[in-house]
């Protein structure tokens, strides 16, 4: 039997910092309406870089970090929904960057939950011995499909790439993964693709849509509290354990409303869900990874710690990972 462990984590985001006050320059919207509804006070915007771009610059903090030989990745999985093209996938496009040989590499599209998501496809690889040690990543330029006119939305999003690598290892760091979808769901938040305009095209309303993110937020938000509260007592429930035995929740950075209304729900202890969305925004599926490279970075993961990342998002789709921080 194969057990997976984070080795090693890493992210980055680009330098330019968009405030709420920025924002107030050229759409309706007020500094203290976007932190009293969100909790977020400023992104990251790129101002030309892609998403493969700032997914390798958190692969290589990743690598570092990790300490192992680059040559050792053999699989590379990446989840975004806003990749630099349709074809190649943006992790082909890290892959050569890394100048990676004869390994696997693909993109998944799972909304915010991408990365939850990767992890657990990275886990079964490694578990069933197609892989000895995987890069996940999760990088995203929401900034390019968010319609900088709709103050619904584009206060909300930032841009951003954590990344981790997940390796084969005789302790069990990967404890329990779960995912879930609802494609029935699927438009309350959307982001369409190219539009159908070939030669025998008929008019149709749904293939017109602008290549913009639309949410419904009032029925996200519902959506996201309730998931978000069951992702987490799934994973307690099959692992036997309860909140106290968890050191930390890193959940998806989208509304501190939403995490702070889990928080409670679930009885945790102050401090135990992890948030740096004031500062990032909504990055999608580079949220988690951010948010566990930042909180390593300062120090907070001590070995042995048992920390749940959870999160939700397009699809709609949800899930929770159990880790031990084994390093
Ligand atoms: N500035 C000022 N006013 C605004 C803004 C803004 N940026 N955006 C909306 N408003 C207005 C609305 O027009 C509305 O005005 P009205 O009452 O005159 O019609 C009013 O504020 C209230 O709007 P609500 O939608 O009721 O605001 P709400 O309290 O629900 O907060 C929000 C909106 C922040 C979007 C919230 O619903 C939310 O966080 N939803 C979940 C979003 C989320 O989790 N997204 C991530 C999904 S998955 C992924 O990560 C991709």
């Amino acid at each position: 039997m194969y057990y997976s462990e984070i080795a090693g984590v890493g992210s980055y985001v680009p330098e330019k910092m968009v405030s709420n006050v920025d924002l107030e320059a050229f759409i309706d919207t007020t500094d203290q309406w976007i932190t009293t509804r969100t909790g977020i006070a400023q992104r990251r915007i790129s101002t030309g870089e892609k998403a493969s771009q700032m997914a390798v610059k958190a692969a290589v903090k990743a690598i570092k970090h990790a300490a192992i030989p680059i040559e050792d990745i053999d699989l590379v999985i990446l989840a975004t929904i806003t990749p630099d093209f349709f074809t190649p996938s943006t992790a082909s496009l890290v892959q050569a960057e890394l100048k990676l040989k004869n390994i696997t590499s693909f993109d998944i599209s799972a909304g915010c939950t991408g990365f939850i998501y990767g992890i657990q496809i990275a886990d079964q690889f490694i578990k069933s011995g197609k892989s000895n040690c995987a890069l996940v990543i999760g990088a995203e330029i929401l900034s390019k499909v968010v319609n900088w006119q709709d103050r619904n939305t584009c206060v909300l999003f930032g841009d951003g790439a954590g990344a981790v690598i997940l390796k084969r290892s005789n302790r069990e760091g990967i404890l329990y993964t779960y995912t879930g979808s609802s494609g029935d769901l699927e438009g309350l938040l959307t982001l369409p693709a190219i539009p159908l305009k070939n030669p025998f095209y008929i008019d149709n309303p749904i293939s017109d849509q602008p290549s913009y993110i639309y949410m419904n937020g009032k029925e996200i938000f519902k959506f996201a509290t309730n998931i978000m509260l069951q992702s987490i007592e799934r994973v307690l429930k099959e692992t036997k354990l309860t909140i106290a035995d968890i050191d930390f929740i890193i959940p998806h950075q989208a509304n501190f409303r939403i995490i702070d209304y889990v928080a409670k729900k679930i009885k945790a202890k102050t401090g135990q869900f992890y948030k740096n969305l004031d500062r990032f925004g909504n990055t999608s599926a580079a949220s988690i990874p951010l948010a566990l490279d930042e909180m390593v970075a300062k120090g907070m993961l001590q070995k042995g710690n048992r920390v749940i990342m959870v999160g939700f998002g397009g699809g709609l789709t949800w899930g929770s990972i159990l880790f031990n921080w084994v390093r």
